[in-house]
């Protein structure tokens, strides 16, 4: 559901190209390691706020010339919100062991974010801690008739302008909004990397990327409301590969084709990813009418589902809320791709479902070693196509593109 992001997101490329970014001063050489509590007084008492004392411990790393590295060390402590800027000198790693909790009141926060990373190279995120977004009271949404907050709630990180990232053994819980948000980055990796939030909780999609070149999501567990990935225009050269998700939405290329001006979806491979209980496996959306695109060499293989409402989706009649000209074709164009060795269980019968553009057709579709079934009174799982003649091999449980298609666009968000 990345709707918002891309308002957000425009914004927040503005503001960042007029601020220019703060440079660390003084610090000839230093690097080593900096106890944000032995040397800045941070406190873990879930009271005092690690605003100051984070942010000091990074411009006295950040401006050094050899690589530095700040721990927070275990303990729970309470971060009002951060931004950490860039360029810095040296290679530069932030190693939290501790619980960093966010303030619970959404009220709390100007801008929709609580951490923040920028325009940073060479940077680790490490050290098994936590940050909790503590966003159960603004799940249920209350108030937002006499607040502007709802619309712009605080993503717990975010990641913009990014060159050669490693971020392992971090989790992130409760996010108001979108766990982590990728935009602009350069060879970025999440390994072992947790995301936990309630399956009922708003828009809390797990990673959103977009705009970035080399993003690797790798052996990861994704626990949320929203979408677990999702991947906007510009995204290139992605791989997912050993994700767990569910509950979630499943993992989704767009939706793609809303907003004028769009880059292409290049280079996607999901790969060995387990889904639960999750409303979409694979899924690539995009919207009728609207503005044109691209997405292509997207590769989906190795996937098992398990009681997914939706295992296998392209949907270039993507129009909830009724946001969209219904009797429209969608201009986005989908070539080259491929599901692989896709298998499990679907919890409704419609486990394929291959609907394009009628003014686009999807081009070098391939279909190759698909298992999927249902057990229910509503019959067996059955496989839907429009505008799409896919390239079939091996196994094909249901037939491919043997259903009849549906009439009306998919409402579901
Ligand atoms: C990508 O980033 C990692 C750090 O996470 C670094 O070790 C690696 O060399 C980078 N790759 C390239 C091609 O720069
Ligand atoms: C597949 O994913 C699991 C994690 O779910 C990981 O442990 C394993 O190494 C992955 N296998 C390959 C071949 O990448
Ligand atoms: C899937 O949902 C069922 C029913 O709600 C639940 O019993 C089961 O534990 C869930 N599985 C996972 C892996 O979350
Ligand atoms: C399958 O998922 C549905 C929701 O999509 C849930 O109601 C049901 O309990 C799940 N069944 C199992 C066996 O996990
Ligand atoms: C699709 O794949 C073919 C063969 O690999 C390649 O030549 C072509 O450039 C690809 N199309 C796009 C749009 O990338």
């Amino acid at each position: 559901m990345a709707i918002q992001f891309n308002f957000v997101s425009s914004m927040l490329i503005l503001v960042l190209l007029s601020i220019s970014s703060a440079e660390g001063q003084g610090g000839e050489g230093g690097g080593g390691v900096i106890d944000v509590v032995a040397k800045f007084g941070a406190k873990a008492n879930e009271k005092t706020d690690l605003s100051k004392p984070l942010l000091d411990a990074w411009k006295e790393a950040c401006a050094s010339t050899s690589p530095a590295k700040i721990v927070i060390p275990k303990g729970i402590y309470f971060l009002s919100t951060a931004t950490l800027d860039g360029p810095c000198k040296a290679p530069i790693e932030l190693q939290v062991e501790g619980t960093v909790k966010a303030p619970a009141d959404p009220g709390a926060f100007k801008e929709p974010k609580w951490i923040a990373f920028n325009r940073i190279e060479n940077f680790k995120l490490s050290g098994g801690g936590v940050f909790d977004g503590q966003g159960t009271t603004a799940y249920k949404r209350e108030g937002c008739k006499n607040h502007d907050y709802c619309g712009s709630l605080p993503i717990n990180l975010r990641f913009d302008f990014l060159t050669n990232v490693m971020i392992q053994d971090i989790t992130t819980k409760d996010s108001k909004q979108f766990h982590v948000n990728v935009l602009g980055c350069k060879n970025i990796t999440f390994e072992h990397f947790t995301i936990s939030a309630p399956g009922e909780s708003p828009n809390t999609d797990g990673i959103h990327i977009g705009r970035s070149d080399g993003v690797n999501v790798l052996n990861s567990e994704i626990k949320t409301g929203d979408d677990c990935v999702s991947i906007g225009d510009g995204s290139k050269n992605l791989v997912i590969n050993g994700v767990t998700c569910g509950p979630g939405h499943g993992i989704s290329i767009g939706s793609l084709g809303l907003f004028k001006n769009e880059e292409p979806v290049d280079g996607v491979t999901v790969k060995n990813c387990t889904m639960t209980n999750t409303s979409n496996g694979v899924r690539i959306k995009s919207w009728p009418g609207a503005e044109p695109g691209t997405c292509s060499n997207i590769h989906f293989e190795d996937i098992t589902v398990t009681n997914v409402s939706s295992p296998i989706i392209i949907d270039q009649k993507y129009c909830p809320w009724n946001k969209c000209k219904i009797n429209e074709e969608s201009k986005v164009k989908l070539s080259n791709i491929s599901f692989k060795n896709i298998h499990g269980t679907s919890a409704l019968p419609e486990a394929i479902k291959i609907i394009c553009s009628a003014t686009l057709p999807c081009e070098n579709v391939e279909l190759a070693d698909i298992e999927i079934t249902h057990s229910g009174p509503d019959g067996p799982t059955v496989s839907q196509c429009s505008n799409v003649k896919p390239k079939v091999s091996g196994k094909q449980n249901p037939v491919a593109c043997s259903a009849p298609i549906p009439a009306k666009p998919t409402p579901a968000a």
